[in-house]
C-alpha cells in the first residue's frame, strides 16, 4: 500500500530505512548480497545517494505529485535515478519518468538491463554527451551526481536550456578553473600555496556556477549531502527556477574578471552570455 506524500521532505533516515527493506532493488544495483546485506564496497555510494535524495525530496511536493520528469546527467550506473524511482513509484505510488545520459555505452547498456530486471519501463537511457542530449519530452528536474569536471557544467547548461524547474548537481573533480588561476591576480597571497589554490579553485568553481544559475533566473542554495568524512565531494548546488526575469551574468563577470578565469558555461550558454535568451 503506497504511503501518502503529505509534506515536503523525506528525511534521510527514512530513506535509508525504506531502502533497507528494498532487497530486490539493492541486489539488482549490486549493493547487497543474496541475504540483503549491504556490501562494504557499496556503502559510500549508498550514503551519497541517500543524502542527495533527501535534498531532492525537499523540492515542491506538488511537482512530485504531478509526475516528475527527471534527467540524470552523467548517470553512470544510475544509482540515484533507480533509488528515486523506487521511492516515488513503489513507496508513494507516484508517476515519474527518468531519462539517463552517459558517454559510456557499457554503462548505458547496464542501466537498460537493470531497468528491465526491475520492470521500470518508465526509465530510459541514452549514450552520449549531456550537452548533445535532446529529451523526448519536457524535463522538469535535472540532476547530476559526481559528473566529472565540466560534465557538471553540461548538466547545468542543459537544465537552463530546458527551462527545468529544478537543477541539482553534486560536482566531482574541478580542473578547468584551477588551471586558469595564474599570476598576476589580486588573491596571489592565498593561491600561492598549492593546497589552498586547490581548495580555493573548488570554491570558486561552485561560486561561478551559482552566479550563472542566478543570472539565468534561479534561486540557488548550497548544502552538504554527507559529512566530508564520507567524501569531500559532498556539496550539492540546488537551483529552483523563479518567476523573476533573468538577472544576467553581471555577478559571474565580477568574479571572472577579478581572477581572470572563464567558465565552460560561457561556451555552453552563448545566448545567456551574449544577452539573448537560451
Ligand atoms: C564519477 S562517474 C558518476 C556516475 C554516477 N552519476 C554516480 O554517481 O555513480 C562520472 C560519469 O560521467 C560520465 N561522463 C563524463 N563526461 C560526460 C559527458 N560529457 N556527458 C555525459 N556523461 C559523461 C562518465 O562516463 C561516468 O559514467
Amino acid at each position: 500500500m503506497p504511503f501518502a506524500l503529505e509534506r515536503t521532505g523525506l528525511e534521510e533516515g527514512r530513506i535509508q530505512e525504506l531502502l533497507y527493506s528494498a532487497g530486490g532493488l539493492l541486489r539488482t544495483l549490486g549493493w547487497a548480497g543474496p541475504n540483503g546485506q549491504l556490501y562494504q564496497s557499496g556503502t559510500k555510494k549508498f550514503q551519497e545517494v541517500v543524502g542527495f535524495s533527501g535534498h531532492i525530496f525537499k523540492m515542491s511536493p506538488e511537482l512530485l505529485k504531478e509526475g516528475l520528469v527527471c534527467l540524470d546527467c552523467s548517470c553512470g550506473k544510475s544509482y540515484l535515478a533507480f533509488v528515486l524511482n523506487y521511492l516515488l513509484r513503489e513507496m508513494y505510488g507516484l508517476k515519474a519518468t527518468f531519462y539517463g545520459v552517459d558517454t559510456s555505452d557499457v554503462l548505458i547498456e547496464r542501466c537498460r538491463t537493470m531497468a528491465t530486471l526491475l520492470g521500470y519501463e518508465n526509465m530510459s537511457f541514452w549514450q552520449g554527451r549531456t550537452c548533445e542530449f535532446v529529451p523526448p519530452t519536457n524535463v522538469d528536474t535535472v540532476l547530476a551526481l559526481h559528473a566529472c569536471d565540466t560534465a557538471t557544467d553540461e548538466a547545468i547548461a542543459k537544465g537552463i536550456q530546458l527551462g527545468a524547474r529544478y537543477i541539482m548537481v553534486v560536482p566531482c573533480c574541478q580542473n578547468q578553473i584551477r588551471g586558469q588561476i595564474r599570476s598576476p591576480q589580486p588573491l596571489e597571497r592565498l593561491t600561492e600555496f598549492g593546497l589552498l589554490r586547490y581548495r580555493f579553485a573548488d570554491l570558486l568553481t561552485e561560486a561561478i556556477r551559482a552566479q550563472v544559475l542566478r543570472g539565468a533566473g534561479y534561486y540557488v542554495e548550497m548544502h552538504e549531502i554527507v559529512p566530508p568524512t564520507v567524501t569531500p565531494k559532498n556539496l550539492v548546488l540546488t537551483a529552483r527556477k523563479t518567476r523573476s526575469s533573468k538577472k544576467g551574468v553581471g555577478g559571474y563577470k565580477e568574479l571572472s574578471n577579478l581572477l581572470g578565469v572563464h567558465s565552460p558555461l560561457e561556451g555552453l550558454l552563448p545566448g545567456l552570455f551574449g544577452g539573448d535568451k537560451d
